[in-house]
């Protein structure tokens, strides 16, 4: 079967100390190279709660306010899934709305991660399980509104993101 997701080959998917599988480099990526993009159905916010997510689990990436990139089936989930976990001290951020980048110079055996901060515009709140020295120990899905964390992630955020927070710095 053909993937609906793309990964680099620099990468890998193995064990994570974060969470379940992660996603690896296997070789040294350069700063704003493709890591990943995402593929799969486009399903509004309803679709996503009530269907997929209850059948396969956290899948998803959102897009915009009511709109998310998933698969929809057992067969399309390993199909689809990208296994980038969440950190608070990311090498990942984002180019548009489904394409991963690196947000610095990798290194080969480093965990490949991104904030999701960078991606999300929800409500809920979760505890990170990241690690990082900087771990905000609980994430919620407004953590893009954070003033330093925007700063921190300028040219990372999801495209959608991005242009909240260009319409929040005028004013509106
Ligand atoms: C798309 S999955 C990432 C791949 C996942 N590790 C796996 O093996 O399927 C996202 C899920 O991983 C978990 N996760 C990822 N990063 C996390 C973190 N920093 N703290 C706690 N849970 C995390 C959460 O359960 C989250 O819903
Ligand atoms: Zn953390």
């Amino acid at each position: 079967m053909m993937p609906l997701s793309y990964r680099s080959p620099k990468t890998e998917v193995r064990e994570s100390k974060i969470h379940g599988r992660g996603l690896f480099a296997t070789t040294d990526i350069a700063k704003d190279e493709i890591v990943a993009v995402k593929g799969g159905h486009i399903v509004d916010r309803k679709t996503l709660r009530e269907k997929i997510t209850p059948r396969l689990g956290p899948v998803e990436i959102q897009i915009d306010d009511d709109l998310f990139v998933a698969p929809v089936n057992d067969q399309e989930r390993e199909l689809s899934m990208l296994y980038s976990n969440h950190s608070c001290d990311p090498n990942l951020g984002m180019r548009g709305e489904i394409t991963f980048v690196a947000m610095r110079n990798i290194r080969a055996g480093e965990e490949l991660t991104h904030d999701w901060a960078t991606t999300d515009d929800d409500d809920y709140s979760v505890e990170c399980q990241c690690g990082a020295p900087n771990c905000r120990k609980i994430l919620t899905g407004k953590d893009w509104q954070w003033r330093a964390l925007q700063k921190r992630y300028a040219g990372y955020f999801s495209a959608y993101l991005a242009r909240k927070i260009a319409m929040l710095d005028m004013g509106h």
